[in-house]
């Protein structure tokens, strides 16, 4: 897989893809990641990116013809253009494993108000919200996406770890609550039943504490 961030700051998105198990991943040759500068792709003696709005309000809007150029330049017969944005579609476990097999992501990242809307009509596939707030840069949010995807590239995780088990991989439930040794710390017990080596039991105890942790954290989810 390849992955293009396009933003005006790319060690920010660099940044969070550049230790543990990210920096592994790509070393192994398991994904690509490069993070372009926008500015490089804009004309004029100050290569320009951003314009106020159209209609008046407040603010700028980051210019179509750089990101068009970008764009142009780094696509391929198979890419999908991905962008930043908290207009977007709410971003889940399971758009994290479609895009898992992609060939080829390009990742456009919003600053200040957005994107001229010209460049969402004829250049991206999927816009794409990590959340119901507002970031200033998209590119926090492009590392969020890059590292829910490429975790789940097989072999990122190495042999010992699986993705399989864990919160949202059922989207509608969260994973139990999670103990390690000692098995008494300060007078706080690990429960019984987890050290009781009967599977069955542990397997049903786990589902019953999901189920009460969802519904205390999200019971969205359920609903
Ligand atoms: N850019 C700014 N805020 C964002 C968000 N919540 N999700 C994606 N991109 C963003």
């Amino acid at each position: 897989m390849r992955i293009d961030i396009i933003t005006l700051f790319p060690e920010i998105a660099l940044a969070p893809l550049s230790e543990s198990i990210m920096r592994r991943a790509r070393e192994a040759g398991l994904v690509e990641v490069h993070a372009h500068q926008l500015r490089d792709w804009a004309t004029g003696k100050h290569r320009k990116t951003d314009e106020y709005l159209c209609g008046g309000g407040q603010g700028m809007l980051l210019k179509p013809e750089p990101i068009f150029a970008a764009v142009e330049e780094l696509r391929g017969d198979d890419t999908q253009v991905l962008l930043m944005t908290p207009q977007g579609i709410p971003f889940k476990q399971q758009h994290a494993q479609e895009l898992a097999d992609s060939a080829h992501l390009i990742i456009l990242c919003g600053h200040y108000e957005g994107v001229d809307h010209r460049v969402i009509e004829e250049l991206v596939d999927r816009e794409i919200s990590i959340g119901d707030y507002v970031l200033t840069n998209g590119a926090i949010a492009a590392a969020v996406v890059t590292d829910a995807i490429v975790r789940l590239i097989p072999g990122a995780l190495g042999d010992a770890r699986s993705p399989e088990d864990e919160s949202f991989t059922d989207p509608n439930m969260l994973e139990a609550p999670a103990y390690t040794k000692p098995n008494d710390f300060r007078g706080m017990k690990v429960p019984d039943v987890l050290l009781s080596g009967d599977h069955g039991k542990i397997a049903a105890w786990k589902k019953n504490k999901a189920l009460q942790r969802t519904r205390k954290n999200r019971p969205d989810l359920l609903d």
